[in-house]
């Protein structure tokens, strides 16, 4: 396994709002950075969103224009899985669906040598489940990022049951050259920011369906209350109200506790589409620009 200081390239499985600015803060760190994911589209997102974020930078004069490029000039887009071979450090940012993981996992091992050290993004399965999918679990470890990844300076670095200890310690190197701030937790549903999170945001539903306070006032008390920067519901519109269910579903399917329950409002949100910023409408109305 290579030590930090001698990883150039990182690699990125999947390009969605995470993976998107996992390589975005790899690349401002000096990364090489290759991103791949299934569709163009998906790509085309991922680029245009990292632009936006970098373009936000320099119009705060934190970059300077010349600089922008060549962080953009670091990140490339494939639709390859194949593109990520012999890349020692790889984040897999994929759909959080055990089979997709599984089929991504499988095309990986086929074309991975024993350098490559996987860290996987995943919020919601268990690390120890998909390490035991892998050719060497060993090398096999949880990175937990948070949304918006450029600007929540936290990792969660979670260990499967199989992880060695050299694969963890590189994790945090990483983390730390990422300019994040490290933690490590046991390989348990949520980890540490999930658990606590994820009852409070479904509380929060629990709160808006017996009619205790609107959506803005609840959004108002937290933020003026308790000092949270988004209030519950302007936050799952913001990280799409889909993530707060599926999350909330699988952490009840694990553990059984009600407090991982979705409440019926939040699941039929998301069969109505009502998946926050992205479709326009959430918890609040986001009419288009
Ligand atoms: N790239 C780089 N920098 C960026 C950026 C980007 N894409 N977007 C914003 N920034 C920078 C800005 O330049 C700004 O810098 P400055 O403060 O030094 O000037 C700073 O980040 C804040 O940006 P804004 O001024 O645009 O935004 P706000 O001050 O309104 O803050 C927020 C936005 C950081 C999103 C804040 O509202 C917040 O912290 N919200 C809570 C987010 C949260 O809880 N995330 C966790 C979600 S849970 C999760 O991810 C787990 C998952 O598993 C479900």
């Amino acid at each position: 396994m290579m030590k930090i200081d001698e990883i150039r390239t990182v690699g990125v499985a999947g390009a969605g709002s995470m993976g998107a600015g996992i390589a975005q803060v790899a690349a401002q760190s000096g990364f090489q950075v290759q991103v791949v994911d299934v569709t163009e589209a998906a790509c085309d997102r991922a680029r245009k969103g990292i632009a936006k974020g970098l373009e936000k930078q320099v119009s705060k004069e934190k970059m300077t224009a010349e600089q922008m490029k060549e962080v953009q000039g670091r990140i490339r887009f494939s639709t390859d899985v194949g593109s990520l071979k012999g890349i020692p450090f790889l984040i897999e940012a994929v759909f959080e669906d055990i089979v997709v993981k599984k089929e991504l996992f499988g095309k990986l091992d086929a074309i991975c040598g024993e350098e490559t050290v996987y860290a996987s993004n995943t919020s919601s399965l268990a690390i120890t489940e998909m390490a035991s999918l892998v050719k060497r679990p060993a090398q096999f470890v949880g990175m937990h990022f948070f949304n918006p990844v450029p600007v929540m300076r936290l990792v969660e670095v979670i260990p499967a049951m199989q992880t060695g200890q050299a694969t963890v310690d590189l994790a945090l190197a990483m983390a730390q050259k990422l300019g994040k701030t490290a933690i490590t937790c046991k390989d348990t549903p949520g980890f540490v920011v999930n658990r606590l999170l994820i009852p409070y945001l479904l509380d929060a539903v629990r709160l808006l369906e017996q009619g205790v306070a609107s959506s803005q006032d609840i959004d108002t008390a937290m933020k003026l209350g308790a000092g949270m920067p988004m209030g519950p519901f302007e936050l799952m519109d913001f990280t799409g109200v889909e993530i707060s269910y599926l999350v909330g579903e699988i952490f009840h399917g694990y553990t059984k506790e009600s407090r991982f329950a979705p409440p019926g409002l939040i699941r039929n949100m998301v069969k109505a589409g009502y998946l926050g910023k992205k479709t326009g409408k959430g918890f609040y109305e986001y009419p288009a620009k």
